[in-house]
């Protein structure tokens, strides 16, 4: 695993976003497995920057995400779909018909998990996932406990899940207690991995991630297991890993 360390979240986000247009750029049909959450948006932000100077195109990219929630459609502002468009799909050149989300709407849960399985594989596989973890060591909505070997699956919020997302939806509002997602096993048959990773709160679980044990209690702590696993965080996110003696690159 190479771990490079920033001074802070723009910092990390830039190195984050040297790695993503790496390999649109060494492979432009190549497949991108995307994430949600806060951390990515400052390198979904420097990637739309790098477009609009022309240094960047999407044009042949294939975008696969991790998540979405059950029962929000591309119209809801909280879904993972309309944010991908305010974040990044909506001010590059990708193609829509490239851009692969879970269909929250899907009246048949399991034929849409089928299907998106389907997806990732009539795609070739994924060559770049970005992961962000969760603050109890989820990634995508693979809440600790879920067995390692499942696919694209509905999972359960957990209720520190569903605290920590709460941000994101208006107050009073209903929020879902289901998502779609990639499983376990579809996010480790990716073949490099990018795991971005901001500010103290996340510090804790950094460390139990990388040198913890491999448990299904720290779904993240699987990644030790991944051949090609790329960690990028600012300093207050690695401060704890970097006390174990791990070696960290500037
Ligand atoms: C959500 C997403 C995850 C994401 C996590 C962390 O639960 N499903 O994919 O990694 O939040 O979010 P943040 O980056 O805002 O800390």
């Amino acid at each position: 695993m190479r771990i490079y360390e920033a001074a802070d979240y723009q910092g990390m986000s830039r190195r984050a976003a040297n790695i993503l247009s790496a390999h649109v750029i060494l492979k432009p049909g190549c497949v991108l497995g995307l994430a949600t959450g806060r951390t990515p948006v400052g390198a979904y932000r420097q990637l739309i920057e790098w477009y609009k100077k022309g240094d960047l195109s999407f044009s042949e990219t294939r975008t696969v995400n991790l998540d979405e929630y059950r029962g929000l459609g591309p119209e809801s502002p909280q879904s993972y779909r309309f944010f991908m468009q305010e974040h990044l799909f909506g001010h590059i050149d990708v193609r829509p018909e490239n851009t692969y989300i879970p269909d929250g709407l899907a009246p048949d849960p399991d034929a849409e998990c089928r299907r998106y399985n389907e997806v990732i594989r009539s795609l070739g596989g994924i060559d770049l996932q970005l992961l962000g973890i969760g603050r109890n060591g989820h990634i995508g909505f693979n809440e600790p406990g879920r067995a390692f070997e499942l696919e694209t699956h509905l999972a359960t919020l957990s209720e520190s899940t569903r605290a920590a997302n709460a941000r994101s939806f208006p107050a009073g509002a209903d929020m879902p207690r289901q998502a779609f997602t990639m499983g376990i096993k579809s996010i480790m048959q990716a073949r490099r991995i990018l795991v971005a990773v901001s500010g103290a709160d996340k510090a804790e679980i950094v460390r139990r991630a990388f040198t913890g044990p491999v448990v299904p209690g720290v779904p993240c702590s699987i990644l030790q297991l991944h051949p090609d696993v790329t960690l990028v965080g600012d300093r207050a996110a690695l401060a704890a890993l970097r006390e174990t003696g791990a070696r960290i690159c500037g």
